[in-house]
């Protein structure tokens, strides 16, 4: 691909950048903030990175010009304001609703064709601001959450059970806050049912971490987390290059699936090289489906904010 672009150089945004220029997806990583001199300068100090790290990709950092974006093939939106202590998720919407409707426009009109994949927060709510505005289709924008949720529990799960990460497969349905809905019953360790290998007890313990696995770094950091967030974006990012057909957990609008219309959720989706490439429904129990339902609802009454504002 020739070009990504990263809109916001702050955490996440720099994070994301770095981590693609070190998987040498792009020709060129451009980097948009709108206080200058950020951008220009986390670009360049990646940028000076390449020869110790050994990647190629060009990192350039811009002001506010989109004309320097022309042509991306995918931009990242993580420009807008961060958790701070105390607050939620949803209370970001009243300032990031502007931001991201003001950035996706301006990037799609540089880059029509672009995939568009959002970070900000509320993640699901801030999708909708970017699909209510590109007019993308579904299969063209959607949002990174279940990523970083599921890296987090496969962390936790680690730690539990003294395993490798990356023996730790699971799934995680929902909203991007406290309602998200973890899925022990379908998570595998080196290919055994968690249930075989954890007791209930603990399993429950650590899908509550999880659900408020954004408040514990807030409260530690005083403002969200970056690295595994950014590296999540990247992540996606590369399967759509790559064209890996790799499943994850994505946030898109559901027409239908899982019993859910006209809602932002994650799902497990196929990303390829057409951004989404499947939905995938699987079957859930009850309690599952009790507990989705309980998130849509959540995430409807932040969608319902949004749609109060009236900026669309
Ligand atoms: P940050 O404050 O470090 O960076 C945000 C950047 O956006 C700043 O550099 C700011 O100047 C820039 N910005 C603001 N308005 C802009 C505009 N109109 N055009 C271009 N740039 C603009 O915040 P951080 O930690 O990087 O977080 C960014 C967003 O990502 C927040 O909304 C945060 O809640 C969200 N987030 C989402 C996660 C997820 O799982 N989806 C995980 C972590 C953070
Ligand atoms: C996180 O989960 C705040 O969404 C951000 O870390």
């Amino acid at each position: 691909m020739d070009k990504i672009t990263v809109i916001g150089a702050g955490n996440v945004g720099a994070t994301c950048a770095n981590v693609l220029a070190h998987k040498n997806l792009s020709k060129e990583v451009i980097i948009v903030d709108i206080k200058p001199g950020v951008a220009e300068g986390k670009a360049l100090d990646i940028w000076q990175t390449s020869s110790i790290n050994n990647f190629d990709t060009r990192v350039i950092g811009v002001t506010d010009d989109y004309e320097r974006t022309k042509g991306s093939g995918i931009v990242i939106i993580t420009s807008g304001i961060p958790r701070g202590p105390g607050m939620s998720r949803d209370d970001l919407i009243k300032t990031n609703a502007g931001i991201v409707k003001e950035v996706t426009r301006k990037a799609v009109k540089a880059s029509p064709e672009a995939i568009i994949i959002v970070v900000s927060n509320p993640l699901d709510v801030m999708t909708y601001t970017a699909q209510l505005t590109s007019g993308k289709s579904n299969q063209k924008v959607f949002g990174m959450a279940g990523i970083l949720d599921t890296g987090r529990y496969n962390a936790f799960i680690a730690d539990a059970l003294n395993v490798s990460p990356n023996d730790v497969r699971s799934i995680l349905l929902g909203g991007h806050g406290d309602t998200m809905v973890p899925l022990p019953r379908l998570t595998t360790v080196g290919g055994i049912p968690l249930n075989k290998l954890l007791d209930d007890e603990t399993s429950e313990a650590i899908v509550e971490r999880t659900r408020k696995g954004g408040g514990e770094i807030v409260k530690l950091l005083g403002t969200s987390a970056w690295y595994a967030p950014g590296a999540a974006a990247a992540l996606m990012a590369e399967a759509i290059v790559d064209d890996q057909n790799k499943t994850f957990p994505v946030s898109i609008r559901l027409d239908g699936e899982y019993g859910q219309k006209d809602v932002y959720l994650g799902v497990p989706v196929v990303l390829g090289r057409n951004g989404i490439e499947k939905v995938i429904e699987i079957d859930l129990n009850q309690d599952e489906m009790s507990q989705l339902n309980n998130s849509a609802k959540s995430v409807k009454s932040v969608m319902q904010v949004l749609d109060d504002m009236n900026l669309f």
